[in-house]
């Protein structure tokens, strides 16, 4: 049994992970989240207290952290501001927790010797032409477009000078768009499913070509435990599996399978600095760590996380006036 620190445990992927590790291992859990808009603690209710502890407080927190940190036999970082459309409007939280929250948890990694596994994004490469036939690799320039990307680029170079120049024990994985329960309803899927719990209709952004690559956040977790349990010390691994979608048609998908018209959503405006396409190669996660996504098939996917949000709306009813509101002002 080992203890594992997992930063932003209460949001999205992190919470996703939490019942991951419990289900899957006997590690015990300590989650650090400062429960932000972001974070719920009701996504991690009905876990065994005996396997969970949870601590509000922030990662930027240098003296808390330390203290965590001092206990874990490995840290997951999950922590950060994550969406794009908040970052453009309000990019200093993204700098405070995905750049200095990454450069304190480094700090305390460092002092007391603990493995560090930092979860970053696709974006930080970028965006790719519609019709280039190139994915993102490994070996990918960065070149982050957004506030949000800036900053989870920013942290991903802290966590490699870090292992060159002090020896950190870490491994960075970069996944593409996550989808499944618990998601925020500000992100995409999430956003037009309740929009059509609720009779809005779903809103697209400009004439919606872009490509997202979408990949389960249960896959996500599946692919970090491996990389905790058998990556190499200071690799990079690109987690994907092979969801390349447009927007257009994941409304049009998402429309069907909840029984209404393919036309019934609205064309809005455009996100500034909107990245084209993201795809992933993640040939050497699957060659080096054996790693397969059990969600092979993103219809079957999409179709269990429409349940989910139908069954859930308890959980994402509170949130959901405020994010409509904000998009307003958007006009988005
Ligand atoms: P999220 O916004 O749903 O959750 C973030 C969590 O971090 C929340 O619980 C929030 O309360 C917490 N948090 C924010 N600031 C904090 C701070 N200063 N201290 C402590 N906790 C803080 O995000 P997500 O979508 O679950 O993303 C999690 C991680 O995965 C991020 O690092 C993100 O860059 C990465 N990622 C996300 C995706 C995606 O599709 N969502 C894809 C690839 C990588
Ligand atoms: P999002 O979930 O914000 O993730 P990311 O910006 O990290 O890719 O958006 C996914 C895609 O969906 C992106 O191309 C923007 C688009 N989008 C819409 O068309 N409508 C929406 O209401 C939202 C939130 C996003």
């Amino acid at each position: 049994m080992a203890r594992y620190l997992v930063t932003g445990g209460a949001g999205f992927i992190g919470s996703n992970f939490v019942h991951y590790l419990i289900d899957h291992t006997d590690h015990h859990v300590t989650v650090l989240d400062k429960l932000t808009y972001a974070g719920n603690l009701a996504s991690l209710s009905g876990l065994p207290e005996t396997r969970l502890t949870f601590v509000r407080g922030d990662v930027a927190d240098a003296e808390l952290v330390d203290d965590l940190v001092a206990t874990a036999d490995a840290v997951v970082h999950y922590a950060a501001e994550s969406h794009n459309d908040n970052s453009l409007n309000f990019p200093e939280p993204f700098v405070h927790t995905n750049v200095i929250g990454t450069f304190t948890l480094l700090e305390a990694v460092r002092k007391h010797d603990v493995r560090l596994h930092h979860v970053s994004t696709d974006e930080v490469y970028g965006d790719l032409e519609l019709d280039d036939p190139a994915r993102f690799t490994e070996s990918s320039p960065y070149h982050p477009s957004s506030p949000y990307s800036s900053t989870k680029a920013g942290s991903d170079m802290l966590v490699r000078a870090w292992v060159r120049s002090y020896g950190v024990t870490a491994t960075i994985s970069n996944c593409s768009n996550n989808y499944g329960p618990f998601q925020h309803v500000e992100k995409f899927i999430p956003r037009q499913i309740t929009n059509i719990l609720w009779g809005i209709r779903p809103k697209l952004y400009g004439d919606g070509r872009n490509v997202r690559d979408w990949i389960h956040a249960d896959d996500h977790s599946s692919a970090v435990l491996q990389i905790l349990e058998a990556g190499r010390a200071g690799e990079t691994y690109l987690i994907g599996a092979d969801g390349e979608k447009d927007n257009k048609t994941v409304v049009e998908l998402i429309l069907t399978m909840m029984g209404q018209d393919t036309e019934a959503y609205d064309n809005v405006a455009d996100r500034s600095g909107h990245d084209l396409r993201y795809a992933i190669d993640s040939t050497k996660l699957r060659t080096e760590l054996g790693w397969r996504p059990r969600y092979a098939d993103f219809e079957e996917g999409l179709s269990a996380t429409i349940d989910w949000y139908r069954d859930h709306e308890d959980w994402w009813a509170p949130a959901k006036r405020a994010t409509e509101a904000f998009y307003a002002q958007l006009g988005q």
